[in-house]
């Protein structure tokens, strides 16, 4: 079976981690060409650090890892270590990881990728603000043939906004990026906080998951007990929602999910609601869809994938 290519643009974040790791778990599945790394949960020095742990973890070394944007778009840095705590990955211990960072710039390395691209060839699959995403494609606009598909977490509709009323983190951090994104032409999915709150890392699935006994599930263990934290506090839920791994998850069997074909665009001004996604999901506006909106998920079946992935490291 041919694998799929994919680049992973993200923040890690502890959440970014496990999608990390679920990503490598499936190299069956995937060609994990780059990982790209972006300002976000934490500012770009780190997450450029904690990317490059993750692999040094997993004992994966033939990724490269770049570091690409360092601010939004238009906007200041609006990071949130209230959540991730001040590494972002707290739950396990810090150090420096023996893989180095990529000659490069993340966003050189998106654009000359695609550019050498056989047409519909490379799923990108960001799991932070769209910051990188949406430089390469406005600098080169060529790339775009190349994409396959863009997975992304992102967004909200019935669940509202969980850093602002109504903006989820990735869109409010960098909205003039997601706006860019969504409207790139290219194949749109999107996983937002409709879908993600539905997977909760509780207790007993992440005792299950530690007691493989491996590495690489100990390591997710760790950060999914410190994220556990704040989440369960805010929402008065079992566990945290874990946002990105939902968009490997997908990859891998989406018959795990339910999604819809709509319209979403993205609030870029109004201080109020600056991120927001406003996604037609009745079509209400005649506006073409642009996005593949993902709003329901098998948890108990997304946590069996994961599980017998992070096995696979032992
Ligand atoms: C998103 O924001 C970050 O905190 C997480 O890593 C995830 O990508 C959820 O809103
Ligand atoms: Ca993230």
């Amino acid at each position: 079976m041919t694998r799929r290519k994919i680049i992973i643009d993200c923040d890690p974040g502890q959440d970014d981690a496990v999608a990390l790791f679920l990503a490598f778990a499936a190299a069956d599945v995937f060609e994990l060409l780059g990982i790209t790394t972006v300002a976000g949960n934490v500012p770009l020095e780190l997450t450029q650090r904690n990317a490059r742990m993750m692999c040094d973890i997993a004992k994966v070394d033939n990724v490269p890892v770049y570091a690409g944007c360092n601010r939004p778009l238009e906007l200041e840095l609006a990071t949130a270590e209230a959540i991730h705590g001040d590494t972002g990955i707290d739950g396990i211990d810090v150090f420096e990881p023996a893989l180095e960072l990529a000659d490069g710039h993340a966003v050189s390395f998106i654009v000359d990728t695609l550019l050498k691209a056989e047409p519909d060839s490379i799923t990108l699959v960001p799991t932070g603000p769209l910051t990188n995403i949406a430089t390469a494609i406005r600098r080169e606009p060529r790339i775009l043939p190349a994409v396959r598909e863009i997975v992304l977490m992102g967004g909200a509709m019935r669940e509202g906004g969980n850093h602002s009323p109504s903006a989820e983190f990735n869109m409010l951090v960098d909205p003039h990026a997601a706006d860019t994104v969504f409207n790139c032409g290219r194949p749109v999915t999107a996983l937002g906080l409709d879908v993600t709150h539905q997977v909760l890392s509780t207790r007993e699935r992440v005792a299950r998951i530690a007691a493989l006994d491996n590495p690489v599930a100990a390591a997710t263990a760790g950060m999914l007990s410190f994220f556990h934290r704040y989440d369960s506090k805010k929402y008065g839920s079992e566990g945290a929602p874990l946002h990105d791994p939902c968009t490997i998850a997908y990859l891998l069997e989406p018959n795990l999910f339910t999604d819809k074909l709509v319209n979403v665009s993205v609030e870029t001004e109004s201080p109020l609601t600056r991120g927001h996604t406003a996604v037609d999901f009745w079509r209400v506006t005649g506006r073409p869809h642009n996005t593949r909106w993902v709003y329901a998920v098998d948890a108990d079946g997304f946590f069996e994938l994961l599980t017998a992935r992070l096995a696979r490291f032992g």
